[in-house]
């Protein structure tokens, strides 16, 4: 029996990434897996391959930049499925690699509003179910990031950093409801988001990477997963309000690398 049977799951980001990787792992322990995108034929294709593979998931339209999106969402979801046990707020962009003072206002904006504002909004309308069933797991994704500085990410550290307090936060509020609140922080992940930054910023931010995780590689998104994997499920049952770091030791590690100065 998998670790998720019988469970609810709804992702935002879920096409490619770790987001993916996440809907694979839930549907592959049991879980029911609403993976949302705006990347429709990713998605489409995400959830489809998933059903092949014999787990149970359907794909839903969402941009985390939309209240009503999310909304919808969250509400189709309990409206087919008849609950939610688990919403994994993922989604993000990454905008950065320059000095604040020339981030334009409407980056600042882009990013929060995806990154940081769409926590709230699936917090929002997830939580009035999760609190009606006495039950629910809520993992927000941060980052490495939001614990430690790297030149150039402000906003993004700003907004990673947010989700962990808000995510604390809501722990406190929400336990007495038994609905459990956790962040996950991952270190460098394989991820197209990545691909993107090195493509941006260059070959030689990659070298860094790997030299910056003592444990001497960036990780992969099922590695992510199975830390998500764990938190949605009932043996994680007095665990909330926590941050899990899953980041080969990136954030343990002194900032000096010899190698690179
Ligand atoms: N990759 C890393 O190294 C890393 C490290 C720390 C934290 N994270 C966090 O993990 C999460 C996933 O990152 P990733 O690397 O898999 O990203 P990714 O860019 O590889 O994938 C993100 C997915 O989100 C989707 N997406 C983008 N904008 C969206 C929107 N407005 N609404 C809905 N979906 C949208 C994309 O289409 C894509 O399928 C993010 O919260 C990111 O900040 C990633």
């Amino acid at each position: 029996m998998g670790r998720l049977e019988g469970k609810v799951a709804v992702v935002t980001g879920g096409a490619d990434g770790i987001g993916h990787a996440i809907s694979k792992a839930m549907a592959r322990e049991g879980a029911t897996v609403f993976l949302s995108d705006i990347d429709d034929g990713k998605g489409r294709a995400a959830a489809e391959a998933i059903v092949k593979a014999g787990g149970k998931a359907e794909y839903v339209h969402c941009d985390v930049g939309s209240d009503a999106d999310i909304k919808a969402l969250i509400e189709g979801a309990v409206a087919k499925a008849g609950r939610i046990d688990v919403l994994v707020n993922n989604a993000a962009i990454a905008i950065g690699g320059m000095p604040v003072h020339e981030m334009t206002d409407e980056q600042w904006h882009k990013l929060i509003n995806i990154n940081l504002t769409s926590v709230f909004r699936g917090c929002k309308h997830a939580l009035p179910h999760m609190i009606g069933q006495k039950s629910g797991s809520i993992i927000n994704m941060a980052s490495a990031q939001g614990h430690i500085g790297l030149d150039g990410w402000t906003a993004y550290a700003g907004a990673k950093g947010a989700v962990m307090s808000m995510s604390r936060q809501m722990a406190v509020e929400f336990g007495p409801h038994n609905v459990r609140i956790n962040s996950i922080s991952p270190g460098t992940i394989n991820t197209p988001m990545n691909v993107q930054v090195i493509r941006e910023l260059g070959e030689h931010v990659a070298r860094a990477w790997v030299k910056m995780h003592p444990i001497g590689r960036i990780g992969f998104p099922e590695e992510v997963a199975e830390a998500a994997v764990y938190l949605a499920s009932d043996a994680a049952g007095f665990t909330t309000g926590i941050d899990l770091k899953v980041d080969g030791g990136l954030t343990a590690a002194p900032r000096y690398v010899p190698d690179l100065v």
